[in-house]
């Protein structure tokens, strides 16, 4: 009798136990299935901001897409908080670079304009350095500046056709990284300077790898994206994942220096071999990007076209193109 006993109590131990393990090891399996549907985390960001991205809304705007088949974040208003963000970045120390290129007629037109709206809304609360390459130095405008931000004038060399200008762009980015940047920033962002800052363009808008959607094709079926087409071009794509914009990229140093030296790389051989890209730069950044998916993509709120009708998706506005002054800008 006392045996039996004893071996009932065995069992229903032994019973408790595997019910006990069994439950534990598929929480366990839950919570990895669950990790994997969150956005990736970046390598070597610190900890303390990586996890920021877990408090983004993805349903906050449903009539727009808010994730990458990839898991990378794409932008909007109402999907993050920006006072959380800003603080993160600010006790992360966070140090942002700003490349801005105004070669020629293109320094009296637009850079003015491109600086004083910058100043207002461009990484607010964070240290901010501007580098301005321009072949006319002396003809940059003196302005006072915020606490905490710099600006540094870089001479550059004046190509003579625009199209050679705005690709000899990438060789000198990549130079400028390695030469003056590194170990200074945690981030870099590369901008156009025909636009116009109109609102906050804040710290979510950073990221390891950030790529602009182009706001003239974020609704476009994919056949109507202009990549370049051509076989003989390093640009050339049969097939792609959105249709990113040149006019801002950004990201670590590591990765803006990868992309800009893909790119620089790519032109020359295209070069070498009598062709080239339909978009120029613009057709080599979205190879790149569709051979390396960038980790954080913006929405066309934070580049947004006014000529463009439907503006139904754009809650803000926070960068603008500027009316583009090709006969004044392009013309020798
Ligand atoms: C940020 O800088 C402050 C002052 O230099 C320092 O005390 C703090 O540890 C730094 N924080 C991080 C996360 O590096």
């Amino acid at each position: 009798m006392g045996r039996t006993a004893g071996t009932y109590t065995c069992l229903v131990l032994l019973v408790l136990g595997f019910i006990c393990f069994t439950s534990l090891y598929l929480r366990y399996l839950t919570s990895i299935s669950f990790m994997k549907n969150l956005p990736m985390a970046t390598e070597g960001a610190p900890i303390l901001i990586t996890n920021l991205d877990s408090t983004l809304d993805f349903r906050a705007r449903p009539a727009v897409q808010t994730l990458t088949s990839w898991h990378a974040p794409i932008i909007w208003e109402l999907m993050f908080d920006p006072k959380l963000y800003d603080k993160r970045h600010q006790e992360g120390n966070t140090t942002v670079a700003l490349t801005v290129f105004a070669v020629g007629r293109y320094l009296d037109a637009y850079l003015n304009t491109f600086l004083t709206s910058a100043e207002k809304h461009f990484m607010i609360g964070l240290p901010v350095t501007y580098y301005v390459f321009t072949d006319l130095p002396e003809k940059v405008p003196k302005f006072e500046l915020a606490p905490q931000r710099d600006l540094k004038v870089v001479k550059v060399q004046k190509n003579s056709r625009w199209q050679d200008i705005s690709m000899m762009r990438m060789k000198t980015i990549s130079e400028t990284i390695e030469t003056e940047l590194e170990g200074k920033f945690s981030y870099l962002f590369c901008f156009d300077v025909d636009q116009e800052f109109k609102g906050r363009f804040g710290s979510e808008a950073l990221g390891e790898s950030v790529a602009l959607l182009h706001a003239h094709f974020y609704k476009l079926p994919k056949e109507r994206f202009t990549y370049d087409k051509q076989p003989k071009s390093k640009a050339y794509m049969k097939e792609g994942d959105y249709y990113y914009h040149a006019a801002i990229f950004g990201g670590s140093l590591e990765k803006v220096k990868a992309l800009a030296d893909f790119c620089h790389v790519s032109i020359m051989e295209d070069k070498m071999n009598e062709v080239e890209a339909l978009w120029h730069d613009e057709s080599h950044l979205n190879k790149y990007f569709w051979l390396n998916k960038p980790s954080r993509l913006l929405s066309p709120e934070y580049c947004w076209d006014p000529i463009i009708g439907d503006k139904s998706d754009i809650m803000v506005t926070r960068l603008i193109w500027e009316p583009k002054q090709y006969n004044m800008v392009r013309t020798r």
